[in-house]
């Protein structure tokens, strides 16, 4: 049975976890918190710290964890409604009875399951079936292992008006019950057709892998291309997210969840060891965003990169900020325009996968940079209606914790952007061998270019590339040049990257320790601190601190490559417009194409101007 909503959290208000666990162990406060002997583990000296106004206790040795009701289920052996019938009497709160109603009703959903189940099961076997070849043969086209297939229960419904009924009936199961679980669709008329024809199924099931419902789809180009099962008792499209079953212990072992968008993206992850769930073609509801917080405090939002993907993303962003809680987020990733998880995989390999997974950005990062999209911040007035506007978003944020530090963030960023960029001296060119920028004017067409490069997707790639040069700085001999002439469009990120190329230009033998000291001297410590995260950085192996050098080399060639060559050729091609006025433009020239040849030596791409 399920309880009231309120009940359990008007429970675990009245009794404390101190009073639960003080009636079996020695306790011993410590300002607002209790320690004592662990019961997890063999335990020496107290490790168990049990925190009453949150309700939990957690071991700092074993990593045991959980509130009155767990405690009780993990050192007494109850179920859990036994637990909460225990803690009830303690709290004089009385449990409420399921009505009869609500019994059959648990009663009925418990044999539709079961239907379903068997229908399930048909339908696998279908797939071995000759009639079932093309659809099998269909699943291996697009790259599917058998043990996949296997795992995700795919099966075969036949092309036939009435192969499941007939099946189903010789298993004795009612027509009614078919057409109640969604397999079976009844017409006005009274005739009754199986609900899937001709297609390859899915099953969709619930968090604990019981089938409640499929997803069929065409093997051509028939319409719809995807077909799922209409609601029934067991089964609401906004409640469910594919492949949770699937993903759930992979995603709270390696803090890695993606959602995606289709069902063969979630199977095509999950092959290349990928934990991903999908929303069913509608957009992430507050219960699926609750869902995936139960797994890992930060999935990851994977989108098109077209214009569909990204207002997608925003709509998840836009629900899910209201119900941010301290330490649970969400990440954005934005894939190649066209392109979805299941072509990348097929086309580049998880690796290729993995690539722009780590440019994920966290959520106020995206927040601040589709707002800031959404409309230019070139004018006094226009910057104040920017402020006005990400500061009302960050507003939505119910938790107080979390508004705050949006707001701080907010703050920060919007001082960065009132800030001056610092007055640089010289006129540009050579000090010690290394090139420096002169202050240039802003050349033409850049606003948009540097919109451009501002994506979200690169902005992720410039922060990679900075956190390599301060890992490396060796790194700049070769590619300090192409360095100082790519934009970044993001201005924090372009302010730090002037300031490591004034730091490296002062002192070229500064080593990696030496120049992050430089920088958090100047007042980078945060931005520092951020870039070269473990975690920022958890897939980017190249920009770690413990690359070889020809790996931080060879890493940092490929992404200057792929960020910054589109727009230095962009650059080129105006300063050759501009070159014979004279002499700096054509020394700007000359800038470019060293800077090009630098980014593109060891790289495979070719025509290099
Ligand atoms: P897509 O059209 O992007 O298809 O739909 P896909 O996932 O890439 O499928 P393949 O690779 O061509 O097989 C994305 C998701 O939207 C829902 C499905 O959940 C699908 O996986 N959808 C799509 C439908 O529900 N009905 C449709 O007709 C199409
Ligand atoms: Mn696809």
């Amino acid at each position: 049975m399920t309880l009231p909503p309120n009940f359990l959290d008007e429970l675990r208000d009245r009794v404390t976890v101190s009073s639960v666990i003080g009636r079996k162990l020695k306790l011993e406060r410590k300002g607002r918190e209790f320690v004592s002997l662990c019961p997890f583990h063999n335990d020496s000296k107290p490790s168990l710290s049990i925190v009453d106004d949150k309700g939990f206790y957690h071991c700092f040795a074993c990593g045991a964890h959980g509130d009155v009701i767990k405690f009780l289920t993990e050192t007494e052996g109850l179920k859990f409604m036994e637990a909460v019938e225990q803690l009830a009497s303690l709290a004089g709160m009385e449990v409420p009875k399921a009505t009869p109603e609500e019994q059959a009703r648990d009663e009925r959903r418990r044999t539709l399951q079961e239907v379903v189940d068997l229908a399930c099961r048909w339908y696998e076997r279908q797939l071995r079936t000759s009639a079932g070849e093309a659809g099998l043969a269909y699943l291996r086209g697009r790259g599917l292992s058998e043990a996949t297939i296997a795992r995700f229960r795919l099966g075969w419904a036949p092309d036939d008006r009435k192969a499941l009924q007939r099946a189903m009936k010789a298993e004795g199961v009612e027509v009614d019950t078919l057409v109640e679980a969604g397999l079976v669709k009844r017409y006005d008329e009274g005739d009754t057709l199986d609900y899937m024809r001709g297609r390859v199924l899915f099953p969709i099931t619930d968090r604990r892998g019981r089938v409640i419902a499929f997803g069929g789809r065409v093997l051509g180009d028939g319409q719809p291309k995807y077909l799922n099962s209409p609601d029934t008792p067991l089964f609401h499209k906004g409640r469910v997210l594919y492949g949770l079953a699937q993903a759930r212990e992979p995603a709270h072992k390696s803090g890695t969840l993606v959602v995606a968008e289709g069902y063969m993206d979630v199977i095509a992850l999950d092959q290349a060891g990928v934990p991903a769930v999908a929303q069913l073609g509608t957009a992430l509801t507050e219960d699926q965003i609750a869902a995936l917080w139960r797994i890992t405090p930060e999935p990851t939002i994977c989108f098109d990169g077209d214009a569909a993907g990204q207002r997608a993303a925003q709509r998840a962003c836009e629900r899910a900020l209201p119900m941010l809680t301290p330490g649970h987020s969400m990440r954005f990733m934005m894939l190649p325009e066209g392109q979805d998880p299941d072509d990348l995989i097929k086309r580049e390999g998880v690796g290729g996968f993995r690539r722009v997974l780590v440019l994920a950005e966290p959520m106020a990062d995206f927040l601040w940079a589709t707002e800031l999209a959404a409309a230019p911040a070139d004018t006094p007035e226009r910057r104040a209606d920017f402020f006005k506007r990400i500061r009302e978003r960050a507003r939505a944020v119910a938790d107080r914790t979390v508004q705050q530090a949006y707001a701080d963030e907010i703050e920060r960023r919007i001082d960065q952007m009132r800030r001056p960029p610092r007055e640089r001296a010289n006129r540009g060119g050579f000090t010690k061998g290394r090139w420096t920028p002169p202050p240039k004017p802003e050349p033409r067409g850049s606003r948009a270019a540097r919109a451009r490069v501002g994506t979200v997707l690169a902005r992720r790639q410039q922060q990679i590339i900075l956190a390599t040069v301060i890992h490396h700085p060796g790194l700049l001999d070769e590619l300090g040049e192409a360095l100082a002439h790519l934009e970044l469009g993001d201005p924090f990120l372009d302010k730090l990257r002037a300031e490591i190329l004034e730091i490296t230009d002062a002192d070229p033998n500064l080593d990696a320790d030496g120049l992050a000291t430089h920088l958090k001297a100047s007042g980078y410590t945060d931005t520092v601190n951020g870039l070269l995260g473990a975690e920022a950085l958890a897939h980017a192996a190249f920009a770690r601190s413990d690359a070889v050098f020809a790996e931080a080399r060879a890493g940092l060639m490929e992404l200057m490559a792929r960020v910054g060559r589109p727009r230095l050729q962009e650059q080129l091609d105006e300063a050759r417009r501009d070159a014979a006025s004279d002499e700096a433009s054509w020394n700007r020239l000359l800038g470019l194409q060293r800077a090009l040849a630098a980014i593109t030596a060891g790289t495979s791409l070719e025509d290099v101007s």
